[in-house]
């Protein structure tokens, strides 16, 4: 049985307070230790980390990029209803084995109409109908033909398309394996999928999905091959609205966020989405203590959000005097909940080392704003700062003046943000180059965390070491902290 009490070198830590004993290494690379662990009761990740609900953090590229390498990210709500569903739905777009509503003009729409419709959805090709709406496959137009069209814009699509009897289509029963090999064949780029007899257009397959599938098995995908996508409603205002439109688009994951989740509020929004939404996961936060984790936990969340006030972006404990440190708040919430509500260790999170000492002590993944903030995937233009010539991108708290003044209730206020003072703020942080590379170099040090804690999965580190950690914890003096990290 765990034991229930804080254990007292937990009292006021944080991730800086400790290092832990090596034990002994049982792998011949590191390489080869697996690192999945739960995101949510029903989604297992393979890389623990995940992307902010921030307006400068995870929006579509960042949550696609993520995806693509085994993380997982939760689009912002800083923006309308509509704007976010957009997000959603290129993200659930990009990459699925079967683009199951692929985008279809008519044979009399224009050369015109189609490079529009392709560069707004950064897609490479379109399907033909014969007639506006029919549905009924008359043949493809794709980059290729777009080329060739040149500057006859006004010329109709039926002229530069590839017509039906030298179309390659197939039926949405076909393998992976036979489309691959058909496409190659053929040498085509896009297979259409249609009924037979009637050529209803069923969906397509593309050959670089396909390709990208096999480059990239441990990507976050639901059932049907297509990029996971999270999203995140807040307890107030139009919150119903927003998460009847992500749903209805396909959201694997929504997240219920508010800075104060330990709340009468979220009893209510939780209740609401619950008796409306059975089956689609959610997720909950922040709280901070271990009430605030049982609260959330006999809500039946599928995930606990923890942290209050250690972000980089936050005022909280400055403003407000409320806050827990973030390596107390992950143990007391864990030894609540335990592993039945996996924990999110959200916020402070600065140097890799951070995110193994996280999931040791009772996370199982991690959520990362800052650390995220300055690459090209996230949100925002790459400036030179004029005083130290360094390219930075601004990273800013969702409370922050600047967020709130961006935000789609600025004016109309449907969650009380804009009147409440600023808790977040606007920093600049260095430009870093691709997330990619981020994630490569957190999960390698994840993997040698593991190697040194002498286990050779993710999972069994975190069960050991949660287990007992005051056996393998050391608490640094500020003699081992200067020691160890001042360099
Ligand atoms: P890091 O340290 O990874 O933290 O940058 C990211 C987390 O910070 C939280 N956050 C805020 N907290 N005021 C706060 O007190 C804010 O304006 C704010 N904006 C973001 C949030 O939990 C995020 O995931």
């Amino acid at each position: 049985m765990r034991n229930k009490f804080l254990e007292p070198m937990f009292l006021g830590a944080t991730f800086d307070d400790f290092l832990f004993r090596p034990q002994h290494g049982l792998v011949n690379t590191r390489q080869e230790i697996k690192l999945a662990m739960p995101l949510t009761r029903n989604i297992t990740i393979e890389v623990p980390i995940v992307g902010a609900n921030m307006d400068t953090v995870t929006r579509e590229k960042m949550m696609k990029t993520l995806a693509l390498e085994g993380c997982f990210g939760f689009i912002d709500r800083n923006c309308s209803i509509q704007e976010q569903a957009d997000r959603v739905q290129f993200v659930k777009r990009q990459h699925s084995y079967v683009i199951e509503t692929p985008f279809v003009l008519s044979r009399r729409h224009s050369i015109a109409q189609a490079k529009q419709v392709m560069k707004s959805n950064g897609i490479s090709g379109l399907l033909v109908e014969g007639v506006f709406k029919s549905e009924i496959l008359v043949g493809i137009l794709t980059h290729r033909d777009i080329l060739a069209a040149g500057d006859d814009n006004s010329a109709m699509i039926d002229e530069y398309m590839t017509h039906l009897p030298e179309l390659i289509m197939a039926q949405p029963e076909i393998s992976m394996n036979e489309a691959e090999k058909l496409m190659l064949e053929k040498r085509i780029e896009k297979l259409p999928l249609v009924s037979k007899p009637g050529r209803k257009i069923l969906g397509l397959i593309t050959l670089r999905d396909l390709r990208m599938a096999k480059q990239k098995p441990y990507s976050t995908k639901d059932k049907k091959g297509r990029l996971m996508a999270g999203a995140t409603i807040g307890a107030r205002g139009d919150y119903m609205e927003r998460a009847e439109a992500l749903v209805a688009i396909g959201t694997d994951c929504i997240l219920i966020d508010i800075a104060h989740a330990d709340s009468d509020i979220i009893g209510k929004a939780v209740h609401d989405f619950r008796s409306k939404f059975q089956n689609i996961d959610l997720v909950c936060g922040n709280v901070a203590t271990r009430e605030g984790a049982r609260f959330l936990a006999d809500l039946g969340v599928d995930a606990i959000k923890v942290g209050v006030g250690p972000g980089r972006g936050c005022r909280t404990r400055l403003e407000t005097g409320a806050g827990v440190p973030q390596l107390q708040a992950i143990r007391e919430t864990f030894l609540e909940v335990g592993d039945s509500v996996p924990i999110i260790a959200d916020g402070g999170i600065r140097n890799d080392k951070d995110v193994a000492l996280a999931i040791f002590c009772g996370a199982s993944t991690v959520m990362l704003g800052s650390m995220l903030s300055g690459t090209d995937e996230s949100p925002g233009e790459i400036v030179e700062d004029p005083a130290t010539r360094k390219k930075v991108k601004m990273y800013r708290g969702m409370t922050s003046p600047e967020a709130v003044y961006d935000g789609p209730d600025s004016h109309g206020d449907s969650d009380g943000r804009f009147n409440a003072p600023a808790e977040g703020q606007a920093v600049k942080v260095d430009y870093v180059g691709s997330v990619v590379d981020i994630v490569k170099r957190v999960k390698g040090h994840l993997q040698s965390a593991v190697s040194y804690a002498g286990e050779q999965t993710l999972i069994n580190a975190h069960e050991k070491l949660s287990t007992k950690p005051s056996k393998y914890l050391i608490k640094l003096s500020d003699a081992s902290k200067e020691e160890s990290f001042e360099r």
